[in-house]
């Protein structure tokens, strides 16, 4: 009798309020055997899929007091300050969410041993060789790149248990939030609007719900270590966004050509960039949906 009861996996989503958060709970919350507890630091959306707690994991001793009464055997951080260009000009908010928030999540992790789901970012890269693989050298050419590499370090160094999974370019269905890149594309034509596509910023756009079954795939075989988990395709933004508007069925004329350099940001971006998933896919059996086939399917939910 004993045999067939199995106690149910608890899994700690912080920064659940993001694009990857509302997925990750979407997911667990379909699969039998799981307890999902959402955190996030914004009290004003509501998680219908998983119990919700506040939190702003840049507390230390919030963070450790969540992690001690919920126990829980995995602990996903989907969340980070993302703005790149903000993460030049506030520093010390980038570097307090990006490094010492997932320091205090390691450190509590490890306390209880769970192990710790990491999302980090191309952008560790310097964008001058890519697409790269996991064993190329880091070289972060701005400071949001500098804060996931700062983080992936402090993970290497925690004595937790902790994947880290770097990604590229999101993109996917998200209830709440800020748009990705497709549904910005598609609503900015679809309004008649002129958009400024960067024809010189190559990397492999990623679809949530691939990237977050590969999570899923590390928990499940305690796959440890840093992986690249990204889309099939490297190409630049400017030939995605002409696939966007070809799955779509809008128009393309209404799209101009320009160079990073003409937008004057704020943060450096790295241009030929993107990730190798061969790693992924030998050891996870990782195999991300095929672009179009991704686009058509978001087409679809959408209308
Ligand atoms: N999106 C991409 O294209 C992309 C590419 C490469 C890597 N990544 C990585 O993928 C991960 C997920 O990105 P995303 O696009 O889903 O990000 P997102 O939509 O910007 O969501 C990030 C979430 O983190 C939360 N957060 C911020 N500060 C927090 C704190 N102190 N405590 C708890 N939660 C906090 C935010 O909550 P509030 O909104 O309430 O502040 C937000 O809900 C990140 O690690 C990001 O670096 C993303």
């Amino acid at each position: 009798m004993l045999d067939n009861f199995k106690l149910k996996q608890r899994i700690l989503i912080c920064g659940v309020s993001g694009m990857l958060g509302q997925r990750c709970a979407r997911y667990y919350s379909q699969l039998p055997g799981y307890e999902i507890m959402g955190a996030a630091p914004d009290e004003t959306i509501k998680f219908p899929e998983v119990s919700y707690v506040y939190l702003d994991y840049t507390q230390r001793e919030e963070v450790k007091k969540l992690v001690e009464d919920f126990c829980p055997d995995v602990i996903i951080n989907a969340g980070a300050f993302t703005n790149v260009d903000k993460s030049e000009t506030e520093r010390e908010t980038a570097w307090k969410i990006n490094v010492k928030g997932v320091e205090h999540i390691a450190e509590a992790a490890r306390i209880v041993d769970a192990h710790v789901v990491h999302i980090s970012s191309d952008y560790v890269f310097d964008g001058k060789r890519g697409p790269y693989s996991e064993v190329d050298a880091p070289c972060p050419i701005n400071y949001y790149g500098r804060t996931k590499l700062a983080s992936e370090n402090a993970l290497h160094i925690s004595g937790a248990r902790y994947s880290i999974l770097r990604t590229n370019v999101l993109y996917g269905i998200i209830p709440n939030g800020r748009l990705d890149f497709v549904r910005w594309v598609v609503d900015s034509i679809s309004q008649e609007k002129q958009i400024n596509i960067v024809t010189d910023q190559y990397n492999n756009p990623t679809f949530i719900d691939d990237l977050v079954r590969a999570m899923g795939t590390v928990v499940d075989k305690e796959a440890y270590g840093v992986y690249h988990v990204a889309g099939m395709e490297v190409l630049s933004r400017y030939d995605f966004t002409m696939r966007i508007l070809q799955a779509f069925d809008l128009p393309s004329d209404r799209v101009v050509p320009i160079l990073t350099e003409s937008l004057n940001q704020p943060a450096q971006r790295p241009l030929k960039s993107g990730l190798l998933i061969l790693k992924a896919q030998s050891e996870l059996g990782y195999s991300p949906m095929n672009l179009d086939d991704s686009l058509e399917l978001m087409r679809r939910e959408l209308s």
